[in-house]
């Protein structure tokens, strides 16, 4: 089995035959971080450079982490330290570095299609660790990843996605990805955070009422407000942002059912989510965060290698 495709840019263009043979390959990755010497030497001759031009915790760990666990060779670039500070293209810093021999590269931009322009520019397989607004891939597959092993599947699961979805790239690959799979989606905030054509555009419903939408739902994957990419002011104060969208001990005790929570990380404890919340049993954050490094694991061993029929690809 491989994928259909060389790169990760998106969810959009991968196949349902695509998602679930990296979920599944995710399961035997996730078998192997449970063994006492964690670490297979399936990607033992490949070379990766994490390029990150944009702040991240979770994400640049997770990717570094699980290029480790493979044995890969590792060279990590961070705009700030670098010389994108000094003016350099994104073209020239990547074709310096693949002058050094470089298989792949994981790449985060704050610019939508960064990732995709690099792709059509260098030999190497591309993965999009968050472009901008687009997507981010890994984040929509570890969540779906998740979702499927806290609920047994993704097919018919309804899930529900809060909060800021005008911003989020995660939003936008978690929506491909659940729809692409057959589960159901609702998108819930303010409205001057919901993009205005998301239903027609994505097939998602839509919902300006959070109880509603926590009664009608199983799974609440809740977003952070983006702070950083709003350049006007789409609500009035994060106090009442949380007062009518804040995922809070008592809006969840007045359901009739127990949810699972989400949320991808960095939180903003006391705006979209209240402490005892996130860090209740019903939250899986930090089994996210778990599943991230199997699932990178995945698409990184699965982009690895050339198609070669005679040789199955399994870990
Ligand atoms: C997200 C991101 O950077 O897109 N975080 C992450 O990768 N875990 C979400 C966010 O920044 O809110």
């Amino acid at each position: 089995m491989q994928l259909s495709t060389r790169h990760l840019l998106g969810i959009k263009n991968l196949t349902p035959q695509d998602i679930s043979l990296i979920l599944s390959t995710a399961v035997q990755f996730k078998e192997v971080l449970q063994r006492p010497v964690k670490k297979v030497p399936s990607l033992r001759d490949v070379t990766i450079v994490n390029l990150f031009y944009e702040n991240s915790t979770r994400t640049r760990f997770s990717f570094e982490l699980a290029e480790k666990r493979l044995s890969a060779d590792i060279i990590n670039f961070s705009a700030s330290t670098s010389s994108a500070s000094k003016g350099e293209t994104l073209l020239d810093t990547v074709n310096n570095i693949l002058s050094m021999k470089v298989d792949m590269v994981v790449m985060r931009h704050h610019a939508s299609g960064a990732p995709h322009f690099l792709a059509q520019h260098i030999p190497a397989a591309i993965i999009n660790a968050g472009d901008g607004v687009n997507e981010h891939p890994t984040q929509g597959l570890l969540d779906a990843f998740s979702i499927k092993e806290k609920t047994g599947k993704l097919k018919g699961i309804k899930v529900a996605i809060i909060g800021d979805i005008m911003h989020s790239r995660v939003a936008q690959s978690n929506i491909y990805l659940l729809k692409k799979m057959g589960a159901l989606v609702t998108v819930c905030g303010p409205p001057t955070l919901i993009p205005k054509y998301i239903h027609e555009a994505m097939g998602v419903e839509v919902s300006y009422n959070l109880k509603e939408t926590l009664d009608w739902c199983d799974v609440a994957n809740v977003l952070r407000i983006q702070l950083e990419r709003q350049n006007q002011v789409l609500f009035s104060s994060l106090r009442e942002y949380s007062l009518a969208y804040g995922i809070n001990r008592k809006i969840l005790d007045s359901l009739h059912k127990e949810i699972v929570i989400m949320h991808p990380g960095p939180i903003n404890r006391g705006v979209e989510i209240d402490s005892d919340v996130a860090d209740s049993k019903q939250s899986i954050i930090l089994q996210q965060v778990e599943n991230g490094v199997a699932v990178r694991m995945a698409v990184l061993y699965l982009l690895s290698k050339p198609p070669n029929p005679e040789n199955p690809q399994t870990p």
